[in-house]
């Protein structure tokens, strides 16, 4: 049995707020972290107005129905633009963070010229500083090219789980690189647990819904109208899940890929549970296939 997180069933406010005087990633950009309108489709049009004046004395184009329609519908995501805003998600108020980053354009085009059969498909449960030697076989064994592409993918593997092991106070991470070519996970759904976090290296984002419209998305599934909003590609998220608290959980779905041709690679980083691999080494070549949303 894997070694138990005191994060996994702990409520949001056990969730450390890391050291955000330092990115984890680039150890240099404060984190910015900011409330923002995300990217979205559906029937929902801004409202606009003549210029208003806020409370703080700032001019808007928003009427007073207009700016607080918008803060309703911001509330509880966050935005930042370094991997140390992450540490958000450890506000009882926040319920999604998202990085809004891009990846070098080189690897962004690697990935997406590799053949499909060649992607990663693993699930390793590991300390951070063991990352890169417990992935490597997993990599050969599946042809990932080796090269300097291969390993800007595993540094950049590295430093979302070493900042996610330190937000979510761990120190085993469960990590799963996947590459999906189905729909695994197409249904709206809230996750159970505490947090996760989640990008998408390949093909297109994870999808979601604001927390108003969670209840109405889940009832209607297919047939949810939207507001659907979309994780841009390589953004790293961190959701909270039903564990975090009641009334807690991000409402999400996987795209829909099925019967197009394209093919993910999804990165998603969770703290340990009972459907954890053993801890590595122990856990590599156990031919074990794991398919949990
Ligand atoms: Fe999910």
């Amino acid at each position: 049995m894997p070694k138990q997180s005191q994060a996994q069933d702990l409520p949001r406010s056990a969730i450390d707020v890391p050291d955000l005087e330092t990115d984890p990633c680039s150890g240099t950009t404060p984190p910015k972290v900011s409330a923002m309108r995300p990217r979205s489709s559906g029937e929902e049009t801004w409202p606009s107005s003549a210029d208003h004046t806020t409370p703080n004395g700032a001019k808007t184009s928003l009427g007073p129905q207009a700016i607080a329609a918008s803060l309703a519908e911001c509330a509880g995501i966050e935005t930042c633009e370094a991997a140390g805003g992450l540490g958000a998600i450890a506000r009882p108020d926040v319920e999604l963070v998202i990085w809004r980053r891009s990846l070098p354009l080189c690897l962004q085009t690697w990935l997406e010229q590799l053949d499909a059969t060649l992607l990663p498909d693993l699930r390793v449960l590991v300390q951070p500083k063991d990352l890169v030697r417990a992935m490597e076989p997993f990599l050969n064994e599946c042809g990932l090219p080796e090269g300097e592409m291969r390993a800007l993918l595993v540094c950049d593997v590295g430093n979302l789980v070493s900042a996610f092991a330190r937000i979510a106070r761990t120190d085993l991470v469960d990590v799963r690189l996947e590459r999906v070519s189905g729909d695994a996970c197409r249904k709206f759904h809230r996750d159970f647990v505490a947090a996760r976090l989640l990008t998408t290296y390949r093909g297109p984002a994870t999808e979601w819904v604001q927390p108003r419209h969670a209840e109405t998305a889940l009832r209607a599934q297919k047939s949810f109208k939207g507001p659907i909003e979309h994780l841009g590609a390589q953004d790293v998220a961190i959701f909270k899940g039903s564990c975090a608290g009641p009334g807690s959980g991000i409402v999400h779905r996987s795209p829909p890929i099925a019967g197009t041709g394209r093919t993910r690679l999804l990165l998603c980083l969770n703290t340990p549970s009972a459907a954890s691999p053993e801890p590595w080494p122990n856990s590599y070549g156990s031919d074990v296939r794991y398919n949990e949303h």
